[in-house]
């Protein structure tokens, strides 16, 4: 009889308790209810206290919070001038919130290659991707672990950029002690449902600069200047305001996040503590100066040739049936995006993009960036609510890692047989039923 919850056997993962997301409970209903009940619905003390908190909490001097992750990153582009005939320089994997960003403001992107091991922007190459119209780099502290930041600002002033860090999932992350997303002349960072912290959706941008913070207010406020700091030139904008009642919502939210976070760190640790001993799968690494990592995903490499060429989504499905979800991130690179594959150049109907047919652009459509293709190709990850479980579920996690590895010739001869013929939702949820699963893994 196979030991394998895909076959015959139990799931690894059984009593455990279940973090459905978002996470909420009174406290949520009661400033809810406070906000419609004071008449008091936008512009009102609870963006600007969270804006204050938040931006403590980060390290950062100014926090603007408006409506979305991508939204503070395009109003800290436009604070930091950059424009039509610039290039931001970002990861080519990242989610295309990072790109739109950018993209909104007029500027081109060059991509440039990761770190697999770090899920990061690949630091050594970026002077090589530098050109006369590059302005900025965007970081992404990808999944919540920091990049190389003295590294980075070592080039950074070399060259005159600015660094404008995509902190979107790095609530409470530092480095070398200090908030991710106070480091850059600017940084954004989303609330939106799948995130650490939520609202829905929302979004806040931090920066250490007055004359910064005040061009981003302009930018989400339609250009009301809150501190008379901004370039004038900058002072217009859209309305991409946070109501009162997300800041409410988010307030409570904050509270947890220290204790959510240390449980995720915890939990990470033992995730990292089982791997090392896999060698199947490799964690990210996490930088010795990344002192705090928010873990919005648990980033992971799986390496088919070490599972004698058990294909990924195969081991995937047999952790699934365990009870343990392991994402595969991304299918392709960020580049690969639709908006990226268009020949923008001759289009005669649409001509969104001022860089359009320009020779300094890099040729998105010809792009194959070696390492982050082949990431996409190998990356398993464990979403933020998987961590959120107490030691004895993070045990029976690590323990279906084991015994999958373990039980690996059962699953190659079985799959090589033909009887596993990929991802068979039916047959998941079948043995899921055998036992009580994280309902959080199963979103
Ligand atoms: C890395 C990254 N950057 C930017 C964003 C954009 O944030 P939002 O969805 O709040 O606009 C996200 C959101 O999912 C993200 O994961």
């Amino acid at each position: 009889m196979s030991l394998l919850a895909l076959f015959d056997g139990m799931p690894a993962l059984t009593d455990v308790p279940s973090h459905p997301w978002p996470h909420h409970d009174q406290a949520e209903r009661d400033v809810l209810l406070e906000v419609l009940e004071s008449s008091s619905w936008y512009n009102g003390t609870k963006v600007k206290e969270f804006e204050e908190s938040f931006a403590a909490m980060q390290d950062a001097k100014y926090g603007v919070a408006c409506t979305g992750g991508t939204v503070a990153l395009e109003a800290a582009c436009r604070a930091a001038g950059v424009g039509v005939g610039d290039e931001v320089i970002t990861s080519a994997y990242t989610f295309i919130g990072t790109c739109s960003a950018i993209l909104k403001t007029g500027a081109a992107i060059r991509f440039v290659d990761i770190d697999p091991e770090t899920n990061n922007l690949d630091i050594d190459q970026i002077e090589d991707t530098i050109t006369s119209h590059t302005k900025a780099v965007m970081p992404v502290h990808y999944g919540g672990l920091a990049c190389d930041i003295d590294r980075l600002q070592a080039i950074a002033d070399k060259h005159e950029l600015v660094i404008l860090e995509d902190a979107c999932h790095s609530w409470g992350a530092k480095y070398k002690d200090r908030g991710l997303g106070s480091w850059g002349l600017a940084s954004g960072f989303s609330f939106q449902q799948s995130k650490n912290m939520t609202c829905g959706d929302g979004g806040i941008a931090l920066t250490n600069n007055e004359a910064v913070a005040d061009a981003i207010g302009c930018a989400i406020n339609q250009g009301r200047s809150r501190y008379d700091k901004a370039d004038p030139r900058l002072r217009w904008g859209s309305n991409h305001r946070m109501t009162e009642f997300s800041a409410a919502i988010l307030l409570v939210q904050l509270s947890r996040m220290p204790e959510h976070t240390e449980i995720r760190e915890q939990n990470a640790a033992m995730l990292t503590r089982t791997l090392s001993q896999i060698p199947g799968i490799t964690p990210c690494t996490r930088l010795a100066d990344a002192t705090v990592v928010s873990w919005h995903v648990y980033g992971a490499r799986y390496h088919e040739d070490e599972w004698d060429g058990l294909p990924r989504d195969v081991f995937r499905m047999a952790i699934a049936s365990e009870g343990l979800r392991m994402e595969p991130g991304y299918p392709e690179p960020v580049y690969r995006h639709g908006v990226f594959q268009q020949d923008w150049a001759n289009s005669e109907d649409i001509r969104p993009f001022p860089w359009a047919g320009e020779d300094w652009v890099q040729d998105y459509r010809a792009l194959n960036l070696p390492k982050v293709e082949r990431y996409c190709k190998e990356r398993l990850g464990v979403r933020q609510a998987a961590l959120l479980g107490d030691e004895g579920a993070m045990a029976q996690a690590c323990g279906a890692i084991e015994k999958v590895w373990e039980q690996r010739g059962e699953l190659l001869d079985a799959w090589r047989a033909g009887k596993i013929e990929g991802w068979d939702e039916e047959q998941v949820k079948r043995h899921k039923e055998k036992g009580k699963t994280q309902e959080a893994l199963t979103r």
